[in-house]
């Protein structure tokens, strides 16, 4: 018995290594043409716990997130977009190529729980094919693009919007995130969406009832209410979530657009010839001297006035005599003050003996006079003398 079990380890691992390694999907999709793809998080589960299956008898519900790059290029090609809206959703591939060539896409899986990566190889082919001549765009507002992906939806979408065209011969173009084409984020209310739009193209000309897009009571229409009912007899949405908001429809005939201008001829890459190089002549000579007046000259004049002003306010009037005054009669009493002083016999108090000089040894001289030019600081001749005020 447990031999059996080991031989059936054994046999799923290969089975596992053979398929889940070198896995590579392959699709054909003609230009043109809306293509999606639904990255089931199934199948990257059971390439994270490809036993659990077997032994547990089911499948752990991991969160995980999907990156997706062309092989060896850092993104994805411009016609493909990735969305995934929560790590517990699928993600899709979608978008429409424009020109035909092979694509190698990767698509790595993040498991946000144990925190392995798989990976998935997906190739696609992309084939020329005729674009279709008649296109509309319609606006679908309570919608979003996840919602829309998936092909029952699609389906559901694609059918309203044959009745509208009056045909069978409907298919879908592009669907885009309004997101991505200037809408704005919603409020995170019930009952706010981000709309998507959807294109269509047939190759049978557009109904009546898309005609009346075009007609210039439409367009009044348009402008002037806000809400503008589909008119009657051309309202076909059966669910309410998929109706069109009739105002922002657009049609486009591909068979009455302009021929592209063509493409400007390649030259060899070599220049013509045309004689020798003439050097430009010398710029004619210019005159500084303005400038250097108003550079120089004028700030100068300005910093002399300056001065002048500055020199007769300290000077010649009242305030700056008197202030002159002030200065002398505070220098004369400071030195009536220290006269003073120094005729009380008293010694100086300790805080105003000299500093010991550690290098020499010395101490400064004793103060004879008190003349202002010598320090207040007077020495001492008796370092050990009762220095203390009695
Ligand atoms: C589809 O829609 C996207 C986004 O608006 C745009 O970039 C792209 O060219 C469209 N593709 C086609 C084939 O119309």
């Amino acid at each position: 018995m447990a031999g059996c079990g080991s031989w059936l380890f054994f046999l799923t691992v290969c089975v596992v290594f053979l398929f889940g390694a070198n896995a590579e999907i392959k699709f054909t999709i003609p230009v043109g043409k809306f293509f999606t793809y639904e990255l089931m998080r199934e199948t990257f589960q059971n390439d994270f716990e490809p036993l659990s299956r077997i032994y547990a008898g089911h499948l752990y519900n991991d969160p995980m997130i999907f990156k997706c790059n062309k092989q060896n290029f850092p993104d994805l090609p411009e016609w493909l977009r990735l969305t995934q809206r929560h790590p517990y959703d699928n993600g899709f591939l979608y978008g429409t190529p424009t020109s035909p060539g092979k694509h190698t896409i990767e698509v790595y899986a993040y498991n946000k729980r144990s925190y392995e990566t798989t990976r998935h190889i997906l190739v696609f082919k992309v084939v020329a094919e005729k674009m279709l001549p008649y296109q509309a765009e319609f606006f679908i507002k309570l919608r979003e693009i996840e919602k829309v992906l998936p092909s029952s939806v699609q389906d559901e979408i694609k059918q309203d919007l044959q009745k509208l065209w009056d045909t069978e011969d409907l298919e879908i173009v592009n669907i885009t995130n309004a997101l991505d084409r200037g809408g704005r984020v919603p409020l995170p209310l019930a009952g706010h969406y981000e709309g998507v739009f959807v294109k269509v193209g047939s190759e049978q000309y557009f109904s009546n009832c898309l005609l009346r897009v075009l007609t210039p009571e439409h367009q009044r229409q348009c402008t002037a209410v806000s809400r503008v009912k589909i008119p009657g007899g051309c309202n076909f949405c059966s669910v309410p979530s998929n109706c069109i908001t009739w105002c922002k429809t657009e049609l486009i005939d591909l068979t009455k657009q302009e021929p592209v201008p063509p493409a400007p001829t390649v030259g060899l890459g070599i220049l013509e010839e045309g004689g020798d190089f003439n050097p430009p002549e010398s710029p004619p000579s210019r005159d500084y001297f303005p400038d250097y007046i108003v550079t120089v000259i004028v700030p100068l004049i300005i910093a002399i006035i300056l001065c002048l002003l500055l020199a007769y306010i300290m000077f010649g009037r009242r305030e700056g005599v008197i202030q002159l005054y002030h200065h002398y009669t505070i220098h004369g009493n400071t030195d009536d003050l220290r006269s003073m002083a120094g005729n009380r016999s008293v010694t100086p108090p300790l805080s105003t003996l000299p500093m010991f000089n550690s290098r020499t040894g010395e101490r400064a001289p004793p103060l004879h006079s008190d003349s202002p030019s010598i320090p207040l600081i007077a020495a001492q001749h008796d370092p050990y003398s009762d220095t203390l005020p009695r």
